[in-house]
């Protein structure tokens, strides 16, 4: 950090020209109908939106850069909002996670490429937040993030419902216990404002995460988005982005191996994501502070669960606002937090939450009296998952927690498609799902269908979780003994691939272990056969995807993109 004057603003280099380029940067902007002195030596701030009518979660986003933009003036810098692409999370096929790097590089190409001194990243749906402070990283010039909020509570005959409640639904209207049109009235009853999902999924924890990380104003996480204090939290965020041009903090200076630590313990403690270790790894890589798969197990041990939210709980979004938002649940970890680090209002992690209360006490709990003993994430290694898979305890029944059971195996979803409801398979509780070829090369994309649904035939005789193994991801809403994000993938022709039906497995948490009952002489074996997938496809973005995402453990990137490129523009024909 050093002072930035505005003799040195990045965008000088465009505004303060002479001769020719000068002229044609400056009445390029002027066409907009604004005068020099607005933009001409003053911080350039853009705001980076990914507004999009097909992303609902951020449909809202307009109204919000219009308050972003009135701090900014406030502040005496000049706003520019810019599109980029926008990952709707519920409309997008196969998966919006094919395009989180897609978008990311969207938004570090656009940040250099333009004359902005500060930016302003508005995220919501998912994979919005991850892509937007992955590009950001791999510029790293001063950044601060605003989330959009979480919808109101939905509310149907009488009771609190989220998102976390479709795939109880779902497997209602498969053992018949709802009617088709029943659920379309709970459709409008479950997303009754803007916002995006208002359980403790994906991006709750990314709003979270960035709380946590300190790259947002404290109270981010929680406020709603249909509350009057969204937009002065952003008016805010404009305000301060400023202030940090002029100081020039950037993310470097706020993101380090401590706040990064923070963001995996608060995470533990909130029953956040599975799907946060991934673009948490991500994010590492592009700001290039080391972090690993086995620091999420070791940093998220012993924390246990304070917030009452679904899917591990019971509450929404919502309430966790009315009980005080994230910073009372920082402060019940200040003993473990790093509590000096840098946040983004210039002040430290402890000093933004010293004077925080916690306001429900059936919402947030003290550290010594919690929800669940066991929050955070495991990471488990075994023959099946030579570098890793990730489980969530705190969504998952304790009596699946050491449990042995035959696989039934699927091959891909298609597979599970057609046969898991087919009355001769033979599945009983004790048998364990696993479904292959939904990993990052395999699917291509990673979806988020982990959390596959149970055989029919258990649902009717009551049955409401098993052990289910697979080489993908799980929505943040969901919830069950899933063990996700195997690696190396299935795609790979691993050990994971090769598990057959009617192979056991044995699941041990508490010793952190998956294993196949199958010696490495079997598994050697059984490799030589493997045959790999037709490519997806040839051509475009999807093959260059195919062909350069990492694995899992290392958090899908790109292997290209890990690292930064800085904000200086390569060449400069002007
Ligand atoms: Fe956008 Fe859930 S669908 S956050």
């Amino acid at each position: 950090m050093d002072d930035n004057t505005n003799q040195n603003l990045r965008s000088s280099d465009w505004f303060a020209r002479k001769g020719k380029m000068g002229f044609i940067y400056r009445a390029w902007m002027k066409n907009q109908g604004i005068p020099d002195y607005e933009f001409n030596g003053k911080p350039v701030i853009g705001i980076c939106n990914t507004w999009s009518e097909l992303t609902p979660c951020n449909a809202h986003f307009r109204e919000l850069a219009e308050s972003v933009k009135k701090g900014v003036l406030e502040a005496g810098g000049f706003p520019v909002e810019f599109p980029v692409m926008s990952l709707g999370e519920t409309l997008m096929k196969p998966t919006a996670m094919l395009y989180r790097n897609l978008a990311s590089m969207d938004v570090e190409e656009s940040i250099r490429a333009n004359p902005l001194d500060g930016v302003v990243l508005l995220c919501g749906c998912d994979k919005t937040t991850p892509s937007l402070v992955m590009g950001a990283c791999s510029v790293n010039i001063p950044t601060i993030v605003v989330s959009g909020g979480p919808m109101l509570t939905g509310r149907h005959n009488g009771k609190s419902i989220g998102t976390s409640d479709i795939w109880r639904y779902h497997d209602d209207l498969r053992g018949n216990k709802l009617k088709e049109d029943e659920l379309l009235t709970i459709e409008s009853a479950m997303c009754r404002s803007r916002g995006h999902c208002a359980v403790m999924g994906t991006a709750s924890s990314m709003a979270c995460m960035v709380e946590s990380l300190g790259i947002s104003l404290p109270g981010n996480a929680a406020i709603p988005a249909a509350d009057a204090r969204r937009k002065v939290l952003a008016q805010l965020s404009g305000l301060r982005i400023v202030e940090m041009v002029r100081q020039n903090v950037r993310l470097t200076d706020i993101l380090t191996r401590d706040a990064l630590e923070n963001a995996i313990k608060v995470n533990a403690a909130i029953g956040g994501s599975t799907n946060f270790v991934i673009h948490l790894l991500a994010i590492a890589g592009r700001i290039g502070v080391p972090l690993e798969l086995k620091d999420f197990d070791t940093l998220s041990a012993n924390i246990p669960l304070i917030v009452n939210l679904q899917p591990s709980g019971k509450y929404f979004m919502e309430d966790l606002f009315y009980a005080g938002g994230l910073q009372p649940v920082m402060k019940e970890l200040d003993a473990i937090l790093h509590t000096g680090c840098l946040t983004v209002n210039g002040k430290t992690v402890r000093e933004n939450y010293r004077n925080a209360q916690i306001f429900e006490a059936d919402v947030i709990a003290p550290m010594n009296k919690p929800f669940r003993e066991e929050g955070g994430l495991v990471v488990l290694k075994g023959n099946i998952c030579e570098d890793g898979a990730v489980m969530k305890p705190s969504a998952a029944s304790s009596h699946l927690m050491q449990h042995t059971g035959k696989a039934i195996v699927f091959e891909d979803i298609e597979d599970y498609k057609n046969r898991v409801d087919d009355d001769d398979l033979d599945v009983d509780e004790d048998s364990i799902l696993v479904l292959k070829n939904v990993g990052p090369k395999g699917y291509p994309g990673m979806p988020e269908v982990g959390n596959m649904g149970l055989p029919k035939k258990l649902l009717e005789k009551g049955i409401t979780d098993m052990v289910r193994i697979s080489d993908g991801r799980m929505s943040g809403t969901g919830f069950g003994t899933v063990i996700l994000h195997v690696s190396p993938e299935a795609a790979l022709g691993g050990n994971f691939s090769v598990i057959q039906t009617g192979d056991l497995i044995t699941l041990d948490v508490a010793n952190r272990s998956l294993n196949g009952a199958l010696s490495d002489e079997e598994l050697q074996q059984r490799k030589k056969q493997f045959v790999p997938l037709p490519p997806a496809t040839e051509r475009g973005y999807v093959s260059m995807y195919v062909n350069h995402v990492q694995q899992a453990h290392l958090g899908t990137d790109l292997d290209f993109l890990r690292g930064s490129s800085g904000s200086v523009v390569l060449k400069d024909s002007h």
